[in-house]
């Protein structure tokens, strides 16, 4: 397994710029099963989770055709089979996405449930109430959600918590179901704006995406498209936190700034200098931050992506700072890796209490989901010494060669393979 050799210290200058968004191409990928037409899809990332929905979408019979770099050709036209094996659900949750839009089309799933994940249970119940609304009879048979529905109908459902993958799931669904389905309290996140934008070059009739309410007016087929796919504002702020934490000077380029307002805004206020620029976003640190509390929520909140991102800067914050984490149960497990680099921190439930030390040590580190890893990274960019971060294959589920675009901004970062 590869590992990722940090040596910190180094302050980040220069520009970079930012890939498309994995939560938008992976939705958008899973929109080819709504359409016997072919989608090109561009600035799709090159990232492990973006393969895994691939080799899932092959394996029901969708054929991908090479486009030019960063873009994916898909045609569902000779979709054969209606599943989503276990093996490679349990690897990545997002396979869920593929209900929707197989009993849209096709009328019929077979999705295995994908079972918990390290940042917690993560259970599928709103997707799967919506789409019993919706009309699908649904039945859990060994592990499997197994749906039919031979022509879904328009309803009116309210999530009883914010679901982002949940919203996309019935957005999808909707698109072709009989009548009108109104979606209340759904995900605002933008990567929802950029699907409901793709399904409408699509010819689907979506109004309300990016509000709380979204109404689906269903039609009756719909056809190919070109889409270029929002740029990764979780990767854009992830790489704003190492400008700051590193007392650099970085231009992120290609990134759409309103996309992580909450984050830049807390970044002022733990003192650095935030202006778009050229295109993008600058950002400067001259001091040791300031310690700031944050709390997680839905967009437009704090993105709860952003955590453990944040939490490595205010590691070494002047001041203690109050993290929460609202949205998932178990996504404090960078905690124990940054102790072990010098932090002092301490959690329980939902609240982590971070008393920031003038700086951290380097210290070989287990990377134990993909935000956690990028928590590490920014934690050895900051600590004396040398950083050795195991299990890399975390962080390449989500993020397109961050060690080379660090590196590129002075970041002494090096990957070891094997
Ligand atoms: C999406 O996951 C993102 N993944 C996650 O990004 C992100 O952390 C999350 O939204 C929150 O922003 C993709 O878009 C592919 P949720 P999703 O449904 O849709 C509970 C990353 O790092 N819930 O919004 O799976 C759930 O347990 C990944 O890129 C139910 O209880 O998250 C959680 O506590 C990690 N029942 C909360 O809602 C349901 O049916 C929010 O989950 C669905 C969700």
């Amino acid at each position: 397994m590869d590992r990722l050799l940090i040596r910190g210290g180094q302050p980040l200058c220069g520009s970079v710029t930012v890939s498309g968004a994995k939560n938008a191409a992976l939705p958008a990928m899973v929109a080819v099963l709504l359409t016997s037409e072919e989608l090109v899809l561009e600035n799709i990332p090159s990232l492990r989770d973006v393969a895994t929905i691939e080799r899932l979408l092959q394996f029901m019979g969708v054929e991908p055709r090479e486009g030019g770099s960063g873009s994916v050709c898909l045609s569902s036209r000779a979709v054969r089979r209606c599943e989503a094996p276990y093996d490679l659900v349990r690897t990545m949750r997002a396979s869920v996405l593929v209900l929707g839009p197989l009993l849209a089309r096709f009328g019929k799933a077979r999705v295995s449930l994908p079972g918990g994940c390290a940042i917690g249970p993560r259970p599928i119940n709103l997707h799967l109430a919506g789409l019993q609304r919706m009309g699908a009879e649904i039945e859990i048979v060994e592990g499997y959600v197994v749906a039919k529905a031979p022509r879904l109908i328009g309803t009116r459902f309210a999530f009883e918590q914010v679901s982002v993958t949940g919203t996309e799931n019935l957005m999808m669904a909707a698109t072709l179901a009989k009548g009108t389905t109104v979606l209340e309290n759904a995900a605002r996140e933008p990567e929802v704006g950029d699907l409901a934008h793709l399904l409408q070059k699509m010819g689907a009739r979506i109004e309300g995406a990016g509000t709380s309410t979204i109404t689906i007016e269903g039609v009756e087929d719909l056809a190919g498209t070109q889409h270029r796919i929002v740029p990764d504002r979780i990767e854009a702020a992830t790489l704003a936190v190492a400008g700051a934490i590193t007392q650099g000077d970085v231009l992120i380029q290609g990134c759409i700034p309103q996309h992580f307002e909450a984050v830049t805004t807390k970044l002022q206020e733990a003192g650095a200098a935030v202006a778009v620029e050229e295109g993008g976003l600058r950002v400067r640190m001259g001091t040791r931050p300031q310690a700031v509390d944050i709390t997680t929520a839905p967009f437009p909140g704090f993105a709860t992506d952003m955590q453990a991102q944040i939490m490595a800067l205010m590691a070494i914050a002047d001041g203690k700072s109050v993290i929460t984490e609202t949205v998932f149960e178990n996504r404090f497990m960078h905690i124990p890796e940054l102790v072990r680099m010098g932090a002092d921190i301490t959690f329980g439930g939902p609240t982590a209490l971070v008393q920031g030390v003038p700086c951290l040590r380097g210290a070989p580190v287990m990377a134990t989901d993909l935000r956690a890893s990028a928590s590490l990274v920014i934690a050895g960019l900051q600590a004396r010494g040398e950083t050795v971060l195991h299990r890399v294959y975390h962080l390449d589920r989500g993020y397109e060669r961050l060690e080379a675009k660090l590196h590129s901004l002075g970041g002494e970062i090096q990957r070891v393979e094997g």
